[in-house]
């Protein structure tokens, strides 16, 4: 039977990378096929038609990708959230764990007003650790969040539990096992 592909099907898995024993979901084929693109965007924004949102936060990297389509598609204004040391302007930080150590985001302190909704958008939910971070860094500038919404989410590492626990609901397009 004939069907179209979906989200999932232009993902490719890179083995071993970049440790052995990693696969590692690679969305330079969804991002690079136009249909896969196009299809990527349309439902990843979706479930936010019709709602108020007044910036989409994208999270370094490949949420800067993702995020700047849906905000240009939703008319809204883009924000990103950046690993330490990249923003120029005043920020504020968050750290927060990674399998060993921590890292730190950061946010422009004036990117937000107080009150305004922001929908999160990054490539892939795995522990939530990124993902929660952003939050605490939007809510700290007084930001209402929406929603977070993702390519790709590693059930196995429980990130959507993670980030319903922080009260936003999570949207995410498809699903690997395996990590
Ligand atoms: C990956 C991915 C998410 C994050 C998810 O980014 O793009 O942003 O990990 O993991 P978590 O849910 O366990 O926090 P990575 O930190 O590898 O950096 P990059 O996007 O800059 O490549
Ligand atoms: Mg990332």
């Amino acid at each position: 039977m004939n069907r179209q592909k979906s989200v999932k099907d232009y993902i490719r898995t890179i083995v071993d990378f970049p440790h052995e024993g990693i696969l590692f979901r690679d969305v330079t084929t969804l991002f690079a096929d136009a249909r896969g693109f196009r299809i990527c965007v349309d439902q990843l924004l979706s479930p936010y038609a019709g709602i108020p949102i007044d910036k989409v936060v994208g999270l370094e990297a490949r949420g800067f990708i993702l995020g700047g389509a849906v905000a240009h598609q939703l008319t809204t204004g883009f924000v990103p959230i950046r690993k330490k040391g990249k923003l120029p302007g005043a920020v504020i930080s968050q750290a927060y764990a990674l399998e060993y150590g921590e890292a730190v985001m950061e946010i422009h302190d004036d990117a937000i007003r107080p009150g305004e909704r922001v929908l999160i958008v990054d490539d892939l939910l795995a522990t939530g650790g990124t993902a929660s971070a952003a939050i605490e860094l939007c809510r700290r500038l007084g930001a209402e969040v929406v929603g977070a919404a993702f390519v790709i989410d590693l059930p196995e590492l429980g990130g959507r539990q993670v980030i319903e626990a922080l009260g936003v609901e999570v949207h995410a397009l498809c699903e690997f096992d395996g990590v």
